[in-house]
């Protein structure tokens, strides 16, 4: 019963609460203090299982006293609602791979980040499902708010998703869209480090970042937006809000927003209406300048988990 609250409280951390320190010394004790809960609760009754409930559980026990303790207490963990024991170890496990691979994209370049995919490609399966759970907790997700957006344009919109993950706009938009991602989990998907994509120059209407400046080179990435975008195409980013929170140790949106402008853009207008993530739609200028050197882009923080 206390380890499923315990487990129900960790869940409720989210992506965007991500923060960038380790485990601490603190931790370290409530992680101790939970494993004598936990072992407290097999041997002792809990109060809440007082009564006759706990009738019941004292019969079921006297039937199983020949059973030798280390069996019951196997047996105990082996089934929680429906749950095996080994279920919730996997389920542990992964969720520490996961916050491994998040660590690293975001701590790392976008060569390095593709390298470290090349090397085992079904990390970047585990990456997905961590992030996939930790996104069926938001309310809602920026990627759909992208979808809707392109979906309310033309239809003969080109589009380019920069870090597309599982090509969910791909998937859901007539437009013809090319999926770009450090691994090609679907034969549509580009694999590559998108600061260096195959794309041609002037290609595309919709240049999109949803929740993708992951590399600490984030600006190389949307250089790549001018480049491939044709004359007043637009540039959609969506990024976790903490990241843009001078309060927090993020960054000032309205340096980052200049930064951008500076790389041949207007600003059309930007959305800081949710509490997960913010959007910001800029346009390409007409004109661009060459002069794109001694940018000031504003450091963007890590979406780093606390190890338990
Ligand atoms: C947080 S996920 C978001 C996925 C998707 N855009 C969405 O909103 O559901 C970020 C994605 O960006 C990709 N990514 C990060 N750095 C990249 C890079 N340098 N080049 C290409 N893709 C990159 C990651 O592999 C990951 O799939």
């Amino acid at each position: 019963m206390e380890k499923e609250k315990v487990d129900t409280g960790r869940r409720k951390r989210s992506f965007e609460n991500a923060t960038t320190s380790h485990a601490s010394g603190s931790s370290k004790k409530k992680k101790r203090r939970r494993k004598a809960k936990f072992s407290d609760n097999r041997t002792e009754a809990s109060p809440s299982l007082e009564g006759g409930r706990n009738s019941k559980r004292r019969k079921k026990d006297q039937r199983q006293d020949d059973v030798p303790s280390n069996e019951k207490l196997g047996r105990s963990l082996c089934k929680t609602k429906g749950t095996t024991f080994l279920d919730k170890m996997r389920s542990r496990l992964q969720g520490g791979h996961f916050r491994m691979i998040n660590e690293k994209l975001y701590t790392c370049c976008g060569d390095e980040a593709l390298q470290f995919f090349k090397k085992d490609p079904s990390l970047f399966d585990v990456y997905h499902s961590g992030y996939q759970e930790q996104m069926s907790r938001w309310p809602q997700q920026p990627v759909n708010i992208i979808i809707k957006w392109i979906k309310n344009h033309s239809p003969s919109f080109v589009v380019a998703d920069f870090g597309c993950g599982d090509a969910r706009i791909a998937k859901s938009v007539k437009n013809n869209v090319f999926s770009i991602d450090l691994v090609s989990s679907d034969p549509s998907v580009i694999a590559c480090d998108m600061s260096k994509t195959p794309l041609s120059t002037s290609s595309v209407d919709v240049a999109v970042f949803c929740l993708s400046l992951m590399g600490v080179n984030y600006p190389s990435y949307l250089q790549e937006a001018p480049r491939v975008l044709k004359k007043c195409g637009w540039l959609l980013i969506a990024e976790v809000r903490s990241r843009f929170d001078p309060n927090n140790g993020g960054a000032d949106p309205v340096i980052f927003s200049k930064a951008v402008q500076q790389l041949g853009f207007t600003s059309v207008s930007e959305d800081f209406s949710n509490k997960m993530f913010v959007l910001f739609f800029f346009k390409k200028k007409e004109q661009q300048s060459k002069e794109r050197k001694g940018i000031e882009w504003p450091e963007l923080k890590a979406c780093i988990y606390k190890r338990r």
